[in-house]
């Protein structure tokens, strides 16, 4: 029969890669905890009104992206493919909005976006995502983008990533900066592929994000968004850059990034590994003042960032797998297996981690088995040890082995592993 295989576009992740995923995870947490923010978690569906109304009708991701379907009661429920917008519910639904402000909160998780699968692009893919609600001082744009930094420098990799920032006005200063872009895209639309042409009319700042490399010199040439900027906007994105300033950290303006979602304001940002290839942004945030009103909320400021947890993990350089057992508990017969499985049980409740065999096979194999599994060491019981109530400690690299009371094994172990751990 044909083995079934997991859905294009979505991957396993295997041992020991996962290691490599709780190390981000446990970095994330400790920046962003000591930063102040608290975890929450949410559903991994939604009305799919809320992306709708939240994103903006006109992206790629609401148009094109959503898994969609109606459930078995008719209602149309969408899988998330972001968390601001969720978090955002959440914050409304639950009167959040009364807790002294900003209010800090992060989540992790898995989002689904159906995107052509590529290197770095998948089709359930996971993110970091920190939103602060409820304040419109510049200087928290500057923490904020500063605390994502500091994620990337505690897994070491501060020199791989660029801070790419821009501010993309708001209400008052975009639609006529909106306006000028269309006449000038107009009468370029011969020079656009055909995508940007569908774009130029539904949403033309759209067009500022496309990749394709023959737009580009159209692209490059298009009115700037910072000349258009109004007094409120430029004043608050000087003083974004004056708190950046202070905290030293570098970073380069580019204009023409607008984001792939509708509801940003003011301050966007994203950090760029250059090293990836064509899927090289590592993270992406901004600010959405309006976005809580829009979804039925008080008219509350915030802004917040994600991180593409696929797109570290490829930086990273394999993380050493905590989970391997320290020693592999080998019973020469039914007697022994029992007394191990009682011995194992104590060896993990002093927080080692070990592993037993049952028996069946031969202990030629069996330490075989230690060996392809890198496990140090092997306790070996048969009918005589058994009988005098000791056991045999190999130690599997040198091949070594001697006898001791079963009773002090689990403490030889901890000492074992205690002279590991100091290498
Ligand atoms: P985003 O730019 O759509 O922003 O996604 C953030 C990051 O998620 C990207 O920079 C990328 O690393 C990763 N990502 C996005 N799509 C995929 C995919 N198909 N496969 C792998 N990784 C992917 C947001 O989602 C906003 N909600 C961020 C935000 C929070 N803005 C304010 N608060």
């Amino acid at each position: 029969m044909k083995a079934i295989q997991a859905v294009r576009g979505v991957r396993d992740i295997l041992p020991p890669e996962t290691a490599k995923w709780r190390r981000m995870e446990a970095v994330a947490r400790e920046v962003f905890e000591l930063a102040g923010y608290r975890e929450i978690r949410l559903p991994l569906f939604e009305r799919t009104e809320l992306f709708a109304r939240g994103i903006g009708e006109t992206t790629d991701i609401v148009e094109k992206e959503m898994y969609t379907f109606h459930d078995r009661s008719g209602e149309s429920v969408t899988l998330r493919p972001e968390a601001t917008a969720s978090l955002l519910r959440a914050y409304i639904e639950h009167g959040l909005h009364v807790q002294p402000k900003p209010v800090r909160l992060y989540t992790m998780g898995p989002m689904f976006r159906y995107e052509r699968p590529q290197a770095g692009r998948y089709r359930q893919f996971h993110q970091a995502n920190v939103e602060a609600v409820g304040e419109v001082h510049p200087a928290l744009d500057a923490e904020v983008i500063g605390m994502l930094l500091e994620f990337f420098r505690a897994l070491g990799l501060a020199d791989r990533v660029t801070l790419h920032v821009n501010s993309i006005g708001d209400g008052q200063c975009r639609p006529a900066f909106r306006r000028g872009l269309l006449e000038y895209l107009t009468q370029h639309l011969s020079s656009l592929c055909e995508e940007c042409r569908a774009r130029v009319e539904r949403n033309p700042l759209r067009v500022l994000d496309c990749k394709n490399p023959g737009c580009q010199p159209t692209i490059e040439r298009a009115p700037s968004i910072l000349d258009a900027l109004c007094a409120a906007c430029a004043s608050h994105f000087d003083q974004v850059q004056a708190a950046l300033g202070a905290l030293g950290i570098s970073y380069r303006i580019t204009p023409r990034m607008v984001r792939g979602l509708d509801y940003y304001v003011r301050t966007t940002f994203e950090m760029v590994a250059g090293e990836l290839g064509a899927q090289n942004a590592v993270a992406g945030g901004g600010r959405y003042d309006g976005l809580i009103a829009a979804l039925g909320g008080p008219p509350d400021p915030g802004i917040g960032f994600a991180i593409g947890m696929e797109r570290v993990s490829l930086l990273l350089q394999d993380v050493a797998d905590p989970a391997a057992p320290l020693a592999l508990l080998i019973p020469l017969g039914d007697a022994a297996l029992h007394r191990l499985l009682a011995l194992a049980r104590s060896v993990r409740r002093q927080g080692l981690a070990v592993d037993v065999a049952y028996g069946a096979r031969r202990l030629r194999s069996e330490l075989d088995r230690a060996n392809r599994l890198a496990i140090p060491y092997a306790v070996i019981v048969g009918d005589l040890e058994l009988a005098k109530g000791h056991a045999q400690l190999r130690e599997m690299a040198e091949g070594s082995q001697r006898e001791l009371p079963l009773d002090e094994v689990p403490g030889e172990l901890s000492r074992l592993a205690e002279r590991r751990r100091r290498g």
